[in-house]
């Protein structure tokens, strides 16, 4: 019998795609095919996600940070405009809208759902305001009727950042992605489908799809007519092959999550060291992240020093993310005030990101489970 402790043989990594035959067969037949761009298996790709997602225009591009460059790019997001944003998400969410010459408005997020705080966008609202950029964080759905109330009032359009958020529904109804005027996915390897590097723009407006397909590829309508100023931001037909398997396994990859994220509440539910992760609805998220805070007050010790702790029992744990507005790349934008933003810096010192995929097993789970309280327990002020 193996007597070592569970941690000294495994390390219970945050995140690992689940992949088979499936894919292996489906990426060595486009080898075969000879035709690594630019064919039938992106054309394929675009039609089942669209399916799936029940919108008329999916368009696949190389990476989810391009998504949202094409996508603002289409929407006619350009130098001057104001983009307000998050200011608890990944980066790029931001950094493309500033690529293209706007000026990020960072708006504070809630406490509850982690996500862009609807109460407080409105007076965001400048005449420079462009387009709101709701991010659907840890695959929760935003707050989108009130978003979606105030795009109305102030004639402003909307750009999903649903890079982690495939298959959440908003209030049980229509998927992330599918409510603003456009939506982006990400497949990298983290996210619950993944084609290593892969992006998925989707709109229900044939002027959007139209202008993201030429911008995707070079501004090029055909035989070197190049009508716009595109470039390359293509999806390869190996990535897009891939794609297609991990798309017809989604609906199980998201069920396993949603499965998982249950026993994680409930696991940690007598743990008042431990917020667990609020949901709107049964199927409002993913759990592309299964994140908690910790009630850092009550500990002897900061939330970094609990991640190297459950470093060193075999548990990967992350902050993602940390407030945006004090991050060096955005000083050109001017001093902002930390007083704005009392929640994502709340969240920047508390949250922590739990192992969470298809194949985490039972037996890891229950260790993680029993090692966390236990942990925090520790560290009780
Ligand atoms: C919220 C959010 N936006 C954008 C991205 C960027 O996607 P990618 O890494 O595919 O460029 C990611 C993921 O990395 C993300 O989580």
């Amino acid at each position: 019998m193996n007597q070592r402790p569970f941690h000294d043989v495994h390390r219970i990594p945050l995140a690992r795609p689940w992949f088979d035959d499936a894919e292996v067969a489906a990426a060595a037949a486009v080898v075969r095919s000879g035709q690594l761009c630019q064919g039938p298996q992106t054309e394929a790709f675009e039609a089942e996600f669209a399916a799936k997602l029940n919108v008329r225009h999916a368009v696949a591009v190389s990476n989810g940070s391009v998504a949202l460059l094409v996508a603002l790019e289409a929407m006619g997001v350009t130098a001057g405009d104001e983009a307000i944003v998050p200011d608890m998400t990944f980066i790029s969410t931001v950094t493309s809208a500033v690529r293209l010459g706007a000026t990020p408005v960072f708006g504070d997020i809630t406490l509850t759902d982690y996500n862009l705080d609807a109460n407080l966008v409105e007076r965001l609202v400048t005449p420079k305001t462009k387009v709101l950029i709701p991010v659907h964080y840890a695959g929760q759905v935003a707050d989108m009727d009130a978003l979606a109330d105030i795009a109305r009032r102030h004639n402003l359009k909307i750009l999903e950042d649903a890079a982690e958020a495939h298959l959440a529904r908003y209030n049980g109804g229509k998927f992330a992605g599918t409510i603003g005027d456009t939506g982006i996915f990400s497949f990298t390897p983290t996210k619950p489908m993944t084609t290593g590097e892969g992006g998925m723009i989707v709109t229900d407006n044939d002027e959007i799809a139209d202008r993201c397909r030429l911008i995707r590829n070079f501004g090029d309508r055909g035989k070197f007519n190049w009508d716009a100023m595109g470039f390359n931001y293509r999806l390869n037909e190996v990535a897009s092959a891939i794609g297609r398997c991990q798309l017809a396994k989604l609906d199980e990859i998201v069920a396993m999550r949603r499965a998982k994220a249950r026993r994680y509440d409930e696991g940690f539910a007598a743990c008042d060291l431990i917020h667990i992760p609020w949901l709107r609805g049964r199927e409002d998220s993913n759990y592309q992240l299964y994140t908690i805070r910790l009630a850092v007050d009550r500990l002897d010790v900061s939330r970094d020093a609990i991640i190297a702790e459950l470093t060193d029992r075999g548990i990967s744990t992350r902050l993602y993310y940390p407030a945006l507005h004090r991050q060096g790349v955005f000083r050109p934008f001017g001093p902002q005030d930390d007083r704005r933003f009392p929640n994502a810096l709340e969240f920047e010192r508390s949250a922590l990101s739990l192992p969470i995929f298809s194949g985490l097993t039972r037996e890891e789970q229950d260790y993680i489970i029993k090692t966390i309280p236990a942990v925090l327990a520790a560290h009780r002020k």
